[in-house]
This record gives C-alpha cells, structure tokens and sequence, in this order.
C-alpha cells in the first residue's frame, strides 16, 4: 500500500477543516487535509449570518460567549485571509435587525431583548417605524425590532475558496480523496486510508467531515456521538442595481414559528434562508421548502418579488446531541474532532481553527473551549 506521512491529518476539508489545516501549518506542523473537493461543504450552501447575539437561544449562554469570541476575530480573519489568498471573503460589517410582526412576536423579540440586557449584550429596541427608518423596504406591519450592530455576515462560499488557496499557500497538501477508514493502532489514531487506498499517516488525526463524522470506518465505538444531519433550504435572488440598497443589513424574523432571514451581499446577492428539516442525509430542493421561504420573505420584504430568482439549494447542518460544537480531543488517543457545528459552522470557523491548532501544537485546550470537549457525552452516559 502507498504512504505518506504528515504531522496532521485532516479529514474534511469544509470551511472548518480547512482553516484549522490553515492555522496549523502557520505553526510550523507538516499538514494534509483529505477531502474529494475542498472547500465545498456546508458552508457553500450557508447564509453566512455572524449573529451570535441576535440567534440567541435561552440556556445557550457557553455557546454565546464562543460564538461571540469568533464574531470578535472575524475582521483580522477575514483580512488575513484575504492577504494570504488574494481572494475576497464577502465580510460585510452591517450588523442584524431582528423584527417583530405581530403582537405575540413582539412580546417575545422583547423577551429576547431583555435577556440580552440582563447578559450586558449591546442590542437595542426599536419601533416598527424605527425599524422602517432603517430598511424602507420592510413591511408596514413590522411591529418592533432588536437591532445588533454587532452580528455581521461574510460569504462562505468565498470564505471556502480564498481557504483552499490559503492552504496550498501555506504547504498544506489537500489530497483529493474520501477517507475511506481511520487507522488506529495499539489503541492511538495513526492516520486513514483513502477510497483509493492510500495510506496517509500522521501524528494527529482530526475529524472535521460535518454531518458525516461518525461514519468513519475504523472509529472505535463511543468516541464520537452521533451527528445528525438537519437539512436547510436557501434561495439566492438577484439585487439588480436599479433597486440598491435593497437592504442594508441582514433581516431576520420568526414567522408562524420558523426562523427567516434574508442577508444582502456586497455584490448584490440576496440569500434568504433557511428551512430546518430532519430528514437523514436528503438534499432535495423541495417546492414546498422554496414556498414556505418566499411566503415568509415576503411577510417581511414584500418588494421581493420584483427580484430575480438566481438559485435554490440546500445543505446539511452538522447537529451534535445537543446542538452545540465537539471541539478539542476524544477518548481515542490521537483524535481530535472540530464537528458538530450545526447552526454556526461559519461563524465558529475562525475560534475553532484557533482552539484546535493550539491543541495540535501545545497538547493545552484554551478554556474557551473546555465546555465542548466531545467527551461530554460519555461522562452523561456513564451516569445513566
Ligand atoms: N445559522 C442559520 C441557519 O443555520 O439556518
């Protein structure tokens, strides 16, 4: 068998793998990232939404701070980034409006207003006519909002490209090929094999494949808990220039129970999102997905419909058991994992790269990570 050998191995090479290989190899480590087509994961089909504050969800607050962390290093992120690949990233520092259209909606964007004041966060309340003052284009039944000047937006499909141009630049090797089974030898991870059967061999071994994680052959049972796929519709519409600024900021609203955004890009993009669906691994565009997404927009937009409608996708969201990241090592010596990101996979990219290559260089999780250890689980287990 042909094979190769590095300090790191990355399986998965979506936004997260990438920048963590990125950050890696800044630190002096020899790194190979495994995937067929880097930098087309997730993140291709995600809104790209930096909204820790406004996505907040009660009994989050650990996932807020990192998520806030990551919001913090977006700009220097973005930026280096862009000087390492000479490719844009879409960062767009525009900050969130979160608005209200009925009664009930505005008493519960008020509650979320008032947790984000008991937790000191910077949002403030504005009137339905505030919020029009801001984006004419919202609706006349816009009741209320919270505005985040802080929750911003970048592109994660450009994130994704200038990633795997900043790799090559740093020596990393992307190799073109699905990890078939993770090595484990006398009870250590010690590299994988391909699909072509390749053997690549590595010090460190990080699983960074999404929604796919734990399907790895070879990995030892109860080292990494399930990760569910969630399926999440999204639609792109086209700003022609006649219309700018169609939207300033990004927009977003619970409408009949079910989040909508709508996100406008420098470049005249509109990304509306996203449904939430259970479905296993399916990626269909559905009509009724593409419906329920253009009804909800429209409650909240209605000049929508005068834009043309450029392309339907859908992704898969990585959901951990309970929701929040597996970062950091596992119960295998040798594994490290950087998975599970569900709703926040391209806002936690730059925290993760960070946390994950301090461990791969220094043996030490930083204590902003220590709550998403991915042997959480394990320890519940042995309670039960
Ligand atoms: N973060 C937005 C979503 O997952 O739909």
């Amino acid at each position: 068998m042909p094979r190769t050998r590095s300090d790191v191995l990355v399986i998965g090479g979506g936004i997260i793998g990438l920048a963590v290989a990125w950050r890696t190899a800044q630190r002096g480590l020899s790194v190979t990232v495994l995937d067929p087509d880097p930098g087309h994961g997730a993140a291709q089909v995600a809104a790209g939404m930096l909204a820790p504050v406004t996505e907040l969800q009660y009994g989050e607050v650990p996932l807020l701070r990192l998520g806030m962390a990551s919001n913090a290093r977006y700009a220097d992120f973005a930026a280096e980034l862009e000087q390492a690949s000479g490719l844009p990233t879409g960062y767009r520092a525009c900050g969130t409006l979160a608005v209200a259209l009925g009664a009930d909606d505005r008493g519960e964007l008020h509650e979320l207003y008032e947790f984000h004041q008991r937790l000191g966060l910077d949002s403030s309340w504005l009137t339905g006519r505030e919020c029009r003052r801001l984006e004419p284009m919202l609706a006349p039944s816009v009741r209320g909002g919270l505005h985040v000047a802080e929750d911003h937006q970048v592109d994660g499909r450009r994130v994704g490209a200038a990633l795997v141009a900043a790799c090559s630049q740093a020596g990393v090797t992307l190799w073109q090929a699905r990890a078939d089974r993770l090595t484990v030898e006398q009870g250590k991870a010690v590299g994988a094999v391909t699909d072509a059967g390749e053997a690549i061999d590595a010090d460190q071994v990080v699983l960074a494949a999404g929604c796919r994680s734990h399907q790895l052959d070879g990995l030892p049972e109860g080292v990494l808990p399930p990760v569910r796929p969630v399926k999440g519709q999204v639609l792109r519409l086209r700003i022609p220039a006649r219309y700018t600024p169609f939207l300033s900021r990004s927009v977003r609203a619970v409408v009949r129970g079910r989040d909508v955004y709508l996100v406008p890009r420098e470049n005249g993009e509109l990304v509306i999102g996203a449904t939430s669906e259970e479905l296993g691994y399916d990626t269909t565009v559905t009509a009724g997905g593409v419906y329920e997404l253009l009804r909800d927009a429209h409650e909240l937009v209605p000049g929508i419909t005068e834009l043309p409608l450029a392309e339907t996708s859908a992704g898969l969201r990585p959901g951990s058991p309970d929701n929040a990241p597996l970062l950091g090592p596992t119960a295998l010596p040798g594994l490290i994992v950087a998975t599970g990101h569900y709703r926040d996979g391209v806002l936690l990219t730059p925290v993760t790269a960070d946390v994950v290559s301090e461990y791969l260089a220094t043996g030490h999780v930083p204590d902003l990570a220590a709550h998403f250890s991915p042997t959480r689980f394990a320890v519940q287990d042995a309670r039960r």
